[in-house]
């Protein structure tokens, strides 16, 4: 069974308590059914994870929101939804066919192969002897298909590694259909494959991986404008869903660490318990992806500014995030052990159940009355019933799947017709008529 791997976490080295915190939590993601390997039971595949049942909506509200956020409460991004398999020179001419690789060695001693890079004093991480690497290689991260039934080199097809060149391949159908105008924005939200040479921390470096994606395209003089516009924007975004401030890092790059196409680029970065490590990048990608696409394609995508009366091809601003990252960002900030309880203290709108109903014993018509509750709940809001055991390790059992609301039907109810709410963070509760339930609710979950 794969194991979660510290950065530095070699074999036989004692846990430090961020290692610790970082084990603890991979194993609740599995006791909870957050998270788990792929294909488990046949000893699983390395890069690869399955979300379970809690895991599946945490991750649905993280892309939701920023779908809400990016696309439908602007009226300046459209949405896409491109295939994952593309035609071939899309990849060359991105670039990706020629110089999307890693760096490479293996450790003559172990034969474990690692990102070059990620060697510190020339040590194996894995058996910790020195020196004993073979010589650089590089090694392109695409996974490489074939389309039909020839496999030749005219059927050769890779799955894709970002999302973003599915929208610069859109380009012209979006502002020929869709009457907009620069500047403007097209966004899509799916998988990406990266054949990783050391997948590690956990779903940090995946080999199959969702991005949330936006190109805003826009007059190259203002590229400057819009770069800083959505670095605040995106930034700002994880501090509205909870996110520490002090654990998130916007990190400016240096000249020398810009890919080529780049005229700038910044990091939003988090404090996991394995570093500090990137959670999105948001880049100026200047004009290079159209205009190799119109080269490659032999297709004009320069765009005519009928205000300005002049043709240019536009500049692209690329907030481009992870959402595997972003749902392990928020679940690491949501953790927490007290004395009596784990915690997961997720935002309302991120948590994954909303509320759970109790019934505190079964008479007095209480679980009907619960059910009641419950199913009006469940209409609206993904909420959880509840009828076995005491109740304070029903609450436990909340808190560790982050549910910020628990609603006890108790003895009082058929004679006041309230309920307790008792809030997760704060423990606190609330005697609230049966009738209000829902609008006390929604002032926190739809807010
Ligand atoms: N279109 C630009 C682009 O793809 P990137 O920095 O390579 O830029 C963007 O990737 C985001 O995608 C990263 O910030 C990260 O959140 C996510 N990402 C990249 N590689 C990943 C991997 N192997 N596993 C999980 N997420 C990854």
């Amino acid at each position: 069974m794969l194991v979660f791997e510290a950065k530095v976490g070699r074999k036989g080295m004692s846990k430090n308590p961020q290692e610790q915190k970082m084990q603890s939590l991979v194993s609740l993601c599995r006791r909870r059914a957050f998270i788990f390997q792929s294909s488990e039971i046949y000893g699983g595949l390395n890069g690869c994870w399955d979300y379970g049942p809690l895991g599946v909506e945490l991750k649905r509200n993280i892309k939701e929101l920023w779908w809400k956020d990016t696309v439908l409460s602007r009226t300046d991004v459209e949405g896409v939804d491109c295939s994952i398999l593309m035609n071939s020179k899309v990849w060359e001419a991105s670039g990706h066919v020629q110089s999307f690789t890693d760096p490479m060695v293996d450790c003559l001693q172990c034969r474990g192969r690692f990102r070059a890079d990620h060697i510190v004093n020339n040590q194996c991480p894995t058996c910790g002897s020195k020196n004993k690497f073979t010589e650089v290689r590089h090694f392109n991260l695409m996974f490489k298909t074939h389309v039909g039934a020839l496999e030749d080199s005219s059927s050769v097809a890779y799955l894709r590694p970002e999302t973003c060149q599915g929208i610069f391949a859109n380009f012209d159908n979006i502002v020929n259909t869709c009457r907009v105008k620069v500047p403007f924005g097209i966004a899509q939200i799916g998988k990406a494959f990266r054949n990783e040479i050391n997948p590690r921390n956990f779903t940090f470096r995946s080999r199959e991986f969702e991005q949330m994606e936006m190109e805003f395209f826009c007059n190259p003089s203002e590229a400057p404008k819009w770069f800083q516009y959505w670095k605040d924007e995106r930034y700002d975004w994880y501090l509205k869903y909870g996110i520490k401030k002090e654990r998130l890092h916007l990190r400016e790059h240096a000249k020398d660490e810009l890919a080529h196409y780049a005229a700038g680029c910044a990091d939003i970065e988090y404090d996991f318990p394995f570093g500090c490590a990137e959670l999105e990048g948001i880049a100026n990608r200047t004009d290079y992806d159209l205009k190799r696409h119109s080269e490659f394609s032999k297709k004009d995508l320069s765009y005519f500014d009928q205000g300005l009366n002049q043709r240019y091809f536009p500049y692209v601003i690329e907030p481009s995030a992870g959402a595997d990252r972003a749902t392990l960002a928020f679940l690491v900030d949501a953790y927490e052990e007290e004395a009596e309880r784990t915690v997961l203290r997720f935002h309302p709108r991120i948590a994954p159940i909303k509320a759970a109903v109790f019934p505190l014993v079964n008479k007095d018509g209480m679980p009907e009355t619960a059910e009641q509750i419950f199913n009006t709940l469940k209409k609206r809001w993904n909420t959880f019933y509840d009828d076995k055991g005491a109740v304070g390790r029903r609450y436990r059992r909340q808190d560790e799947a982050g549910t910020p609301f628990c609603i006890t039907v108790d003895g009082e109810t058929s004679k006041d017709q309230a309920v307790t709410i008792r809030h997760r963070d704060s423990m606190a509760q609330d005697r609230i008529a049966m009738d209000k339930v829902v609008e006390y609710l929604a002032k926190y979950l739809e807010a």
